[in-house]
């Protein structure tokens, strides 16, 4: 009999990835997964602990799966309890003694592991992993992933050396370490015979990527793209998350010569100051950032930017904000994330001090939003009165709506029939809105549907 399984997913795409990992492990256990607690044998939180709150909202969460666990324990049945990711592997045991209903408690390195786990679980032992294994969890999770549909995520890189004063990745996720090139390469392979259309490489450094090649010798991001696209079905490729320093320059050129790699780049930047770029520990200047902006629109004209912004760091004064400010203005994103400083535990930054006021930071967030949600709206509108492909991936809001991203990650939503959905259409932009923008399919005859009229 199939056991079932609730997964719940916060954060970032590796987190997203990693929560399919476990489902495909799991699979292989009998367990399939369902969109909600209700009835669940086991239920998963895949956490993330990048920012502020993470820890409370898990025990919220956790709260409102007890009773589950409690309606099953009265049908005479064990669900189990599991809370897994990045605030797993950093408060570990504190997650066992506040909750003593939670059964396992492990962080990303260990998903392979998944089987044995649960045999303890089920047994009675409380569970709690959050070592970094020396052999690596990618050796040993199934080969046969779930289809993920046309746009598929692919795990190349994990963890992170950089060691930013404000970030616990290098903490949660580890060493940097990146998958060898054959076993990349297998899983693109299998993903396109599953229906993918669209790869995006993922990885906390993506753009760090030295994984092993067939012959011994080390392959960078651009070789691996470059490989990727000679898959005759894959016909777009993404990658992220980067770091400015990471860019070298095939990557940039990749950007000119490699048309299924998408005209899109999401390079955090942090801050528009020197200064503040050197307390986070971020190992390059502003100006080394906007060369390689220039050098990347260069190769690629229309290439959509995007970027993550901090304010309120530690030591973060009105004139570092200006410089924030200014740079954005003078960029243009299509699109960018903006957070508050949040101290995350065992950072340095944690112990910084000119600790920035919340109501500052409020101010000054407020302030960058204003101008980054005006840019992407204004980049939106840019497109109306264009036909754009876009990539129809998941199903609309509305009933008989279908919605996908433009080359330029834009959402984009459109009335179309289901036989739609996986395809490449053009649309013809018709509304822009701050998130996204709207159209109609210009084309919607397939050609077997074409061919029948014409039969008839
Ligand atoms: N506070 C606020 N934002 C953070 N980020 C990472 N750590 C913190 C923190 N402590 C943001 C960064 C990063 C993104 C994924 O999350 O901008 O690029
Ligand atoms: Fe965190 Fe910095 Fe590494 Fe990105 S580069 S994962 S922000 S430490």
């Amino acid at each position: 009999m199939s056991k079932k399984l609730y997964i719940k997913t916060w954060g970032c795409q590796m987190n997203v990835y990693d929560s399919q990992k476990m489902a495909d492990v799991l699979a292989t256990l009998g367990y399939q997964q369902i969109p909600e607690p209700d009835g669940a044998d086991l239920m998963v939180l895949n956490t993330c602990h990048i920012r502020e709150k993470a820890t409370e909202k898990v025990f919220s969460d956790l709260g409102r799966l007890r009773p589950h666990k409690e309606a099953k324990a009265a049908e005479g049945q064990k669900a189990l309890i599991a809370v897994a990711g990045c605030v797993a592997q950093a408060e570990g045991d504190v997650i066992l003694q506040r909750a003593k209903y939670v059964d396992m408690v492990f962080g990303p390195q260990t998903y392979h592991l998944l089987p044995e786990m649960i045999l303890n679980a089920t047994g009675g032992v409380r569970v709690v992993n959050t070592d970094f294994p020396v052999e690596s969890k990618f050796d040993h999770l199934p080969g046969e992933a779930q289809a993920q549909g046309p746009s598929a995520m692919l795990s190349v890189q994990e963890g992170c050396d950089k060691f930013c004063t404000f970030c616990v990745v290098p903490y949660t996720r580890g060493a940097e370490f990146s998958r060898p090139v054959r076993q990349v390469l297998d899983e693109a392979l299998r993903m396109a015979d599953s229906g993918a259309k669209e790869i995006t490489l993922l990885g906390q450094n993506v753009n760090a990527y030295h994984g092993e090649g067939p012959n011994g010798e080390t392959w960078d991001l651009a070789k691996l793209i470059a490989k990727i696209a000679d898959i005759p079905s894959i016909q777009r490729i993404r990658y992220m998350t980067s770091h400015p320093k990471d860019m070298n320059d095939g990557l940039i050129a990749a950007h000119g010569a490699i048309e299924k790699l998408m005209p899109f780049l999401h390079l955090p930047l942090q801050s528009g100051s020197d200064r503040v770029l050197e307390l986070m520990n971020r190992k390059h200047k502003v100006a080394d950032y906007l060369d390689v902006i220039a050098r990347t629109r260069k190769a690629r004209p229309d290439i959509a930017l995007s970027s993550d912004f901090i304010v309120g760091f530690p030591g973060e004064t009105e004139d570092d904000h200006r410089q924030t400010v200014e740079l954005v203005r003078e960029v243009g994103y299509s699109s960018c994330y903006s957070f508050k400083y949040s101290p995350r535990p065992g950072t340095p930054g944690a112990a910084m001090g000119s600790i920035v006021p919340e109501a500052v930071k409020d101010t000054r967030l407020h302030e960058l939003q204003a101008i980054l949600f005006q840019q992407q709206h204004d980049y939106n509108k840019a497109c109306v009165g264009k036909i754009v492909p876009v990539l129809l991936d998941r199903k609309g809001e509305k009933e008989g709506q279908l919605q996908g991203k433009s080359p330029w990650m834009q959402s984009v939503y459109v009335s179309a029939p289901e036989r739609l959905f996986g395809e490449i259409m053009d649309i013809t932009i018709e509304r822009a809105f701050q998130n996204g923008m709207s159209g109609t399919v210009l084309q919607q005859e397939t050609p077997s549907t074409a061919e029948k009229r014409e039969a008839a």
